[in-house]
C-alpha cells in the first residue's frame, strides 16, 4: 500500500486532466491511495487543501481541459513572497515545511506535473529527499529531454484553426492579419501551426527578424497576385538587435515576466513601412484552454500510467518522457538545464523555407545556401 500526492503548477495545459485520471486509476488497480494538491503545493503547506482523490472524483475528466486541483505560476515554495509586521515584502523559504508535512501525511511520493519552474522545484525537494516523479507539462513544448509534453499539440489545433477562420477575412479587405501566438523562448506554436495554417511570415524566438525583410514577402505577395498576408509571430520573438516586448513582472511572487505585444508591435511597422491594412490579434490563453486533442489526451494519459509504474519500481527523480514512441524515466536534471528550441536545421523550418514562408531572415539565409554552393 502506497500514498502518493500529486499537484498541477504553473500554467495550465489541456491534458492536466488526463494525467490525473490516470494516475488515479493505475493507483487504484494497485490499492494505493492518491491525493491532490491544490493550487501547486498549496495542499502540501496547508493540510486543508489537500484533496483525497477517488475514481468518482476523476470520471470523464481525461477529456477536460484545465486541472482539477488549480494551479499556480507564482508558488514557489524556496523563494516565497511574505509580507512582514512593517509591511514589507521578504522572500522566505517555506520547503521545510512541505517536506514536513509531506513525512507528516505518510506520503511515498510526489508527482509533479509541470514545465521548467515547477520541474526545478520539485527537482530541489528530490534533493531535499523527496521522493518525486516529474511529469512534462507545457503548450510551449520546450522542455529539454521529452520529445513532446503534452497541451501543444491542443495548443497548436488551436492556433491553425484561427489561422484558417483569418484567411478569409484577410483576403476580403486585402489586409495583412498579425498573429501573436504563445512561446516564450521557443517557437514550436508559431512554425507547427504557421506552416499548417498557410502563413507567409512566421517569426520565432530562434531567429532574431528584420521589418525589411518581413515587408519584402508582403510585397513579393502582390507580384503574383496575392494581396492579403499572414503573419504568425510568437510572443517570445524580437528583432534584430532588439528585445523581447512585455508587459513586465505585473504579479507578486511571479517569477517570469508576462510578455505580449511583439504582435501589435510588428503591425505597426508594416503599416508604417510599406502603409498597408494591417491589424493584430493576440490568440493568448485561448491556446491553454479547451478539450485536448486525442494526440494530448493519450500522451498524458500514457505519461501518468508510466509515472505510477515508476513509482512501483522504486525510481525516483526522475521525469517519464516520450522518446521516440516509447516511454522512458529521465533524470530531473536533465530535463530542465536548457529550453528546447527549434533546430533551425530540422526538416520543418526547411520546409517552411522551401514552401515559400520567410522566417524574417530569408534574404539572408537563401543568399547564404548559394554563397555554400558556389564554393
Ligand atoms: O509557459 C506557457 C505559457 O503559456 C507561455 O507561453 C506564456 O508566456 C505564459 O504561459 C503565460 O502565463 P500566464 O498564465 O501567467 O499568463
Amino acid at each position: 500500500m502506497k500514498k502518493i500526492v500529486i499537484s498541477t503548477g504553473g500554467g495550465d495545459a489541456p491534458g492536466l486532466n488526463a494525467v490525473i485520471y490516470a494516475v488515479v486509476h493505475s493507483c487504484y488497480r494497485r490499492g494505493w491511495e492518491v491525493y491532490g494538491s491544490r493550487s501547486g503545493y498549496k495542499g502540501l503547506l496547508n493540510l486543508d487543501e489537500l484533496m483525497r482523490l477517488t475514481l468518482e472524483d476523476v470520471e470523464e475528466i481525461y477529456a477536460t481541459g484545465g486541472t482539477i486541483l488549480g494551479s499556480t505560476n507564482k508558488g514557489n515554495p524556496f523563494s516565497t513572497p511574505v509580507e512582514n509586521l512593517a509591511g514589507e515584502i521578504q522572500i522566505v523559504d517555506i520547503s521545510d515545511k512541505i517536506m514536513k508535512n509531506f513525512t507528516r501525511m505518510g506520503f511515498d511520493c510526489h508527482i509533479a506535473i509541470g514545465g521548467d519552474g515547477s520541474l526545478e522545484i520539485a527537482h530541489r525537494f528530490a534533493l531535499k529527499g523527496m521522493p518525486v516523479v516529474g511529469v512534462p507539462k507545457t503548450i510551449d513544448n520546450d522542455l529539454e529531454a521529452t520529445d513532446r509534453t503534452f497541451g501543444f499539440d491542443t495548443a497548436v489545433s488551436t492556433a491553425t484553426e484561427a489561422l484558417d477562420k483569418l484567411h478569409s477575412t484577410a483576403k476580403s479587405h486585402d489586409r495583412v492579419m498579425v498573429v501573436e501566438v504563445m512561446g516564450r523562448d521557443s517557437g514550436w506554436i508559431a512554425l507547427y501551426s504557421g506552416i499548417s495554417g498557410g502563413a507567409d511570415v512566421i517569426l520565432i524566438p530562434e531567429i532574431p527578424f528584420d521589418m525589411d525583410e518581413v515587408c519584402k514577402k508582403i510585397t513579393d505577395n502582390e507580384l503574383h497576385g496575392k494581396d492579403y498576408a499572414i503573419v504568425v509571430v510568437a510572443e517570445g520573438a524580437s528583432v534584430k538587435g532588439g528585445t523581447v516586448i512585455n508587459k513586465g513582472d505585473g504579479e507578486l511572487g511571479r517569477e517570469e515576466v508576462i510578455l505580449g505585444g511583439v504582435g501589435e508591435w510588428v503591425a505597426s511597422e508594416i503599416r508604417k513601412r510599406i502603409n498597408k491594412d494591417t491589424r493584430s490579434l493576440v490568440l493568448g490563453h485561448l491556446q491553454r484552454g479547451g478539450s485536448p486533442t486525442n494526440f494530448d489526451r493519450l500522451l498524458a494519459l500514457r505519461f501518468g500510467a508510466a509515472a505510477v509504474r515508476l513509482i512501483a519500481d522504486g525510481i525516483f527523480g526522475q521525469m517519464v518522457a516520450l522518446s521516440a514512441s516509447s516511454m522512458i524515466p529521465v533524470p530531473l536534471i536533465d530535463a530542465i538545464k536548457s529550453r528546447k528550441k527549434v533546430d533551425l536545421n530540422s526538416d520543418k523550418v526547411l520546409t517552411a523555407r522551401e514552401i515559400g514562408i520567410c522566417l524574417g531572415d530569408c534574404q539572408d539565409f537563401f543568399e547564404k545556401q548559394e554563397d555554400n554552393g558556389k564554393q
